[in-house]
């Protein structure tokens, strides 16, 4: 049976922080997040838009009413989740009016969570052949001011459906995982940002990559000239163009190079105007790719290297389907360069923005910009959420 993704979609906070006015604010020379990161902005989340809210909205912009009534499962994969107890997915069923009979949860394991959130809706659907499963990844990655991966925010949400017989891509069953225990990157409950060991944590994205590369190899008899495209995780696009370049050896033909070059670019276009959206960050790399690469073709096949800080990082690979642009979205570049922009100054009003809770636990927001959803504010510590007129 052929599962994989039937659609996709994403969202993202409606401000935008450029990295020039960054450099410029952190006295860094531009071409350090230019060139050295290779990014260009990054999204910057109001207090009203959080996991939810972009999940939902991601997902609301791929969903009919018939898909709704066929999913049976919602995954919500993050880093960044407002409940230690509730899944972030449970408001999400909610918001979109899912049929009741579904499972609804969270999953975690740093960046790498939404690709095991895929693989357990490839499971799931390979038993339920008419089943339909939302996963979605959705992050707000905040690193603190000043700090040293301040550059590398950013925040959004990737929706996606999986079932059979998908009409984007369908999934090959040749899955390596790979799993170290280190701390590169992580955040105790009581800490609003995380704890990196940021040097740290690039070599063993590389480290990862290429032993767990070695592995497919070995297991699956491959060549990187099999594939048309290489999508990697997009903690920022320098470290994945690093990591390509480790993959290509000097026996891989020029053209096989100089394509998965050019469609690296494509892979990075989206990333590098909206920063790191953690756990969502492959997936957008993927949806960049299939939106802006017009020499991939059905057929085609692609590979993903998923890699979670603690860690956890997964090599896996996709087939094109027939027919897959029409589930696309072309305009999204020019979506992304509608946000407002925002001064240095605003962004770090934003970022530190907190609710302040009075003694009933209750809070409401400013009128910030949001997506199709937005937290209204929290009534005796519960979060209160509205669909925004349309
Ligand atoms: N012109 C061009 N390039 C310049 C430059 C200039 N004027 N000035 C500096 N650069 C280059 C540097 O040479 C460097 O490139 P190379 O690595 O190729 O040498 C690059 O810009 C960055 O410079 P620094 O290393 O000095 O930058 P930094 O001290 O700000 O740290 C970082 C970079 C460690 C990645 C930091 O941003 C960070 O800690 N980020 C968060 C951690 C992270 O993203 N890790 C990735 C793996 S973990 C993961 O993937 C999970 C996840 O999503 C969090």
């Amino acid at each position: 049976m052929n599962i994989g993704i039937d659609k996709i979609g994403f969202a993202t906070s409606q401000y935008v922080l450029n990295m020039n006015d960054l450099a410029c604010a952190r006295g860094a020379e531009p071409e350090k997040f230019s060139i050295g990161l290779m990014l260009d902005a990054l999204s910057i989340t109001p207090i009203s838009e959080d996991i939810v809210t972009l999940a939902t909205t991601a997902s609301h912009d791929i969903l009919t009413e018939q898909d709704k009534a066929d999913i049976d499962m919602v995954i919500l994969a993050t880093e960044s989740g407002i409940d230690q107890s509730k899944a972030a997915s449970v408001y999400v069923h909610s918001l979109l009016g899912i049929q009741s009979f579904a499972r609804s949860f969270e999953i975690k394991e740093a960046c790498y969570a939404a690709t095991a959130a895929l693989n357990y809706a490839k499971l799931h659907v390979s038993t339920n052949p008419d089943s339909k499963v939302l996963v979605v990844a959705s992050d707000i990655a905040k690193y603190g001011i000043g700090s040293a991966g301040e550059s590398t925010q950013g925040a959004g949400a990737v929706a996606m459906l999986v079932s059979s017989n998908p009409r984007i891509l369908t999934f090959n069953d040749d899955n390596v995982a790979q799993t170290r225990d280190i701390m590169d990157f992580w955040r105790p409950n009581y800490s609003t940002t995380p704890y990196v060991n940021g040097i740290y944590s690039t070599k063993q994205y590389l480290d990862s990559l290429k032993t767990t590369w070695a592995e497919y190899q070995k297991r699956h008899q491959t060549d990187l000239k099999d594939f048309a495209a290489m999508c990697l995780h997009l903690p920022f696009p320098k470290l994945a163009l690093k990591g390509l370049n480790k993959l290509i050896t000097k026996n891989l033909p020029e053209q096989n190079k100089t394509q998965l070059l050019a469609n690296f670019e494509h892979s990075i276009a989206y990333s590098r105007k909206v920063g790191n959206i953690y756990t969502g960050s492959l997936y957008l790399g993927l949806l960049s790719l299939l939106e802006t690469s017009d020499t991939i073709k059905a057929g085609d096949k692609i590979g993903l290297f998923s890699y979670g800080s603690g860690a956890v990082s997964e090599i896996f690979s996709a087939n094109l389907v027939e027919g897959y642009k029409a589930m696309l979205k072309p305009s999204r570049l020019l979506d992304l360069d509608k946000r407002s922009p925002l001064s240095v100054t605003e962004y770090e009003k934003l970022f530190y923005e907190e609710a302040d809770l009075d003694e009933e636990g209750s809070a409401t927001f400013n009128n910030y910009k949001t997506g199709s959803y937005r937290l209204k504010g929290i009534e005796q510590h519960q979060r209160i959420y509205i669909k925004n007129e349309d």
